[in-house]
């Protein structure tokens, strides 16, 4: 059976897109069951609708507790029989109700070599930090913020006279291959994990 992604997205979508495109072009076996978005008019919603992907939004202002927005989420992803959950974008801290209802079987992507620079402004921290790499990391998640078993990670350099922005546009690039390639290895299955290191077949 081909195995089912479900993606959470808040915003442009890009990395959506990528995985879109693994999937048609033959590099991912894999379905993309359903697409969530928090955020009514996130970009990524047209891209999913455009490809012919169920799309549902989940606005986190219709629950007064967390947990009961991710009860929410995770009764959607259940009825559309969703195998991986891939947070794309999503820009919403997930609780344990989340993270227990699928153990090990939650990937994120963060836009630099964590440990270092979590949270949400990772391009601009490293750049003003003054790192000579930067890059991104697809890690599995945990109920800590950007710091699960790393499944994959691939580094951009950081050049002299960059900007935040033209760093994030580097590193970006760089997302668009790891994703896919990332949910590849997860899904190809034989992995196990030692301590806090994913170790794959
Ligand atoms: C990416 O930089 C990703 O690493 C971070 O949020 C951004 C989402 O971009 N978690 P997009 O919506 O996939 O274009």
């Amino acid at each position: 059976m081909t195995p089912r992604l479900g993606l959470l997205i808040s915003g442009r979508g890009s990395n959506l897109q990528a995985i879109i495109e693994a999937v048609g072009d033959g590099r991912l076996e894999a379905t993309i069951a359903l697409v969530i978005s928090n955020q009514a008019e996130a970009g990524g919603l047209e891209r999913a609708r455009n490809a012919g992907i169920e799309t549902l939004v989940i606005s986190h202002l219709a629950y007064e507790r967390r947990e009961d927005f991710d009860r929410a989420l995770v009764e959607a992803l259940r009825a559309h029989r969703v195998d991986l959950v891939c947070l794309a974008g999503f820009m919403r801290r997930l609780t344990a109700v989340f993270i227990d209802a699928f153990p090990r079987a939650i990937l994120n992507i963060h836009p630099s070599l964590l440990p270092a620079f979590p949270g949400a402004h990772a391009q601009r921290d490293a750049w003003r930090h003054g790192a000579k790499v930067s890059g991104v990391t697809v890690h599995l998640v945990d109920v800590n913020l950007d710091a699960g078993p790393i499944v994959l990670q691939a580094s951009v350099p950081v050049l002299p006279d960059d900007t935040p922005e033209t760093l994030a546009a580097r590193i970006l690039e760089e997302e668009h291959r790891a994703y896919p390639e990332a949910i590849r290895l997860v899904l190809a299955g034989g992995w196990r994990i030692e301590g806090r290191r994913f170790v794959p077949r």
